[in-house]
């Protein structure tokens, strides 16, 4: 996501917005700028990276100013759709974090009444609404401007000749830290804690009038006081909020991203037209590509496609299409990739357009190689995944498959209504899943003393299996196998004993009784069973010996709830063993080489 930063004191500005952009890399980002107030307003911006920018801008003369980090939504990362933004005159600069979904209804409107846009942003509205509303007072300006718009914002907004800055936030984080000498506004504390440990959360509607000595805070018109609260991070550890790692505070995201992911979508046309190319007449079959975590988010999206929409769907390792000899050239090919980068996929990727087939990129870095590689793109909108461990653009990418697979136009309409409502209370379901972290936490506990541990599941869940396999080994280094439960007695029953647990995911749906005759055998041989399972299942808490209770879902919705207590159970085994959990060893979180 973006970072944005302000400054108003008695320095000068420009070292300043410099040094708090430069806290704020860790959020990822693709572009900057910085805009200096003084009689007029100095703006330099580019995509490149904050040290750049700042060997590169000329020297501004100014104690007030605003910066930008960008985490492109709209427009390539770009120098003219980095921000600041600027209105006609050039003498408003705003720099904003959110989506205005209702931009172009805006843009039309703003350009019918002579303004003229250069950016292909959403943001860019911002200041022309502010210049169209401006009468002498800039707070009123920015209050009229809010209220045409729609979406989300954490904006400030600076204006030539007036030592103030106006800020405003709606659905996206706003902190002003309050200096002796000067103060500070950020989208999150690292960007300011070098300079200021006293911090003001703004809440959503609130507009501030910012100024050297003064912070005023206003909503609906009236004043309102906001309390000072004081921050006792290191800049490091405030980049993870508080949290130990950046993987724990990922996994805690998820809710967060689940509602940014569908709420992007019922608005951005990306989905649609993602559907209507995935609907494309005489699509005979689907064949999607990937490696690692979203190899496995792929196969849960073989599962969801081919019971919504009985659609055959092929899903292959990107790093083995290389050697594949007989590609189906009449279908749409699906390439998952968080990155965007990942080398393995980008070759699939070219190898299945050379062979005839239109290829969908789903991606969580805007701009990435893979989404200018592709026929068509759909983001994540997960935010930047700082921690080696994919978790929160795994279940971001399954957001993404299940609303292609309710979307697509031959889906059965009933069941996907009936569906629709169940996704969209995801995100409770698993804030639920986060809420039992203790209990998870007791159970990490007891795993953290194995070294090889095997998990299983049946249909939807078998993919989840090898996903809970594959973070456990990654961040833990236990020797962890996934593997679909039919296949225990052709092979893993011979290895089993007290000495490998196995990790049973059940789900109610046609695998429930294979699953519980899996746990009876694997009881059989000895070795301990942790089943994961929908809240009071009798049945299972006779039969294994730990059952991490799940909320209950339509069991196309059981890997959502079912990866999110792996991912947890995966960190804080790794935790208990000691483990560098946001990059462990031998492992980049982009491979960008085959
Ligand atoms: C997953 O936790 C790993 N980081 C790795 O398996 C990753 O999923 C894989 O390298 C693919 O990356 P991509 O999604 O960026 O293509």
């Amino acid at each position: 996501m973006c970072g944005i930063v302000g400054y108003i004191g008695d320095k000068q500005a420009q070292s300043i917005l410099l040094n708090c952009l430069k806290r704020l890399e860790y959020r990822g980002y693709d572009s900057c700028g910085i805009a200096v107030g003084g009689s007029s307003v100095g703006v330099y911006k580019d995509a490149v990276r904050v040290e750049t920018l700042g060997q590169a801008s000329p020297r501004f003369n100014g104690t007030v100013g605003v910066g930008h980090t960008r985490w492109a939504t709209h427009g390539a990362p770009t120098q003219v759709n980095a921000h600041p933004h600027l209105d006609c005159t050039g003498n408003i600069a705003v720099v904003h974090n959110g989506v205005i979904t209702n931009f172009e209804q805006l843009k039309r409107q703003l350009t019918g009444e002579g303004h003229n846009f250069v950016s292909e942003t959403d943001t860019e509205v911002i200041p022309h609404l502010i210049e169209k509303y401006y009468d002498g007072s800039l707070e009123k300006a920015v209050d009229a401007a809010l209220r045409d718009l729609e979406g989300s914002y954490a904006i400030i907004v600076l204006m030539g000749g007036r030592p103030e800055l106006i800020i405003a936030r709606k659905d996206s984080p706003l902190i002003v830290g309050v200096g002796d000498r000067g103060n500070f506004i950020a989208s999150d504390v690292p960007a300011i804690l070098a300079y200021t440990g006293r911090v003001i959360y703004l809440e959503d509607g609130d507009i501030g009038v910012i100024t050297q000595k003064n912070i005023k805070i206003s909503r609906d018109g009236k004043r309102v006081d906001r309390e000072e609260h004081k921050i006792l991070w290191s800049v490091e550890d405030a980049q993870k909020a508080g949290y130990e790692h950046f993987m724990l505070k990922e996994i805690h995201e998820q809710p967060r991203v689940i509602r940014n992911t569908l709420g992007e979508y019922t608005r951005v046309v990306d989905l649609a037209a993602g559907s209507s190319l995935i609907g494309e007449a005489g699509m005979e079959s689907m064949l999607m590509l990937a490696s690692g975590t979203s190899y496995n988010a792929a196969l849960v999206g073989k599962y969801i496609i081919e019971e919504l929409l009985s659609i055959p769907v092929m899903v292959e390792l990107s790093s083995e299409f290389d050697y594949y000899k007989r590609i189906l050239a009449r279908s749409v090919t699906i390439a998952i990739t968080q990155s965007g980068e990942t080398a393995d996929t980008l070759k699939a990727m070219k190898k299945a357009q050379e062979a005839g087939c239109r290829v969908v990129a789903v991606t969580n870095v805007v701009g990435s190689t893979a989404s200018r590689i592709a026929n068509q793109t759909i983001y994540t909108r997960a935010g930047p995944e700082i921690s080696v461990a994919a978790t929160k653009s795994f279940v971001a990418q399954l957001m993404v498959l299940y609303w292609l697979a309710m979307t697509y136009p031959k889906a059965d309409a009933r069941r996907s209504a009936a569906l629709f409502t169940e996704l969209r209370q995801m995100p409770s379901k698993v804030q639920q899943v986060l809420d039992n972290e203790n209990a998870i936490m007791g159970h990490a506990e007891y795993l953290s003393k194995y070294d090889n541990v095997f998990f299983i599941g049946r249909g939807i869940n078998f993919p989840v299996a090898l996903e809970g396999a594959l973070k456990l080994k990654e961040i833990s280094y236990i020797h962890a196998e996934g593997l679909a439960g039919g296949e225990m007695k052709h092979h893993t029953l011979a290895v089993l004993s007290q000495r490998t647990p196995v990790i049973a995911l059940l789900a109610k749906d046609d695998t429930y009784g294979a699953m519980l005759t899996n746990i009876k055998e694997i009881k059989a041989r000895g070795a301990p069973v942790i089943a994961l399972a929908g809240d009071g299942e009798e049945a299972i808490e006779e039969l294994a010996d730990f059952v991490i209770n799940v909320p209950r879902v339509d069991a196309v919705f059981s890997p959502v709830v079912n990866i999110v207590a792996l991912q947890l159970l995966a960190y804080y085994t790794a935790k208990k063993r000691g483990c560098p959990i946001d990059f462990p060893r031998n492992l980049a979180k982009s491979v960008t080489v085959e």
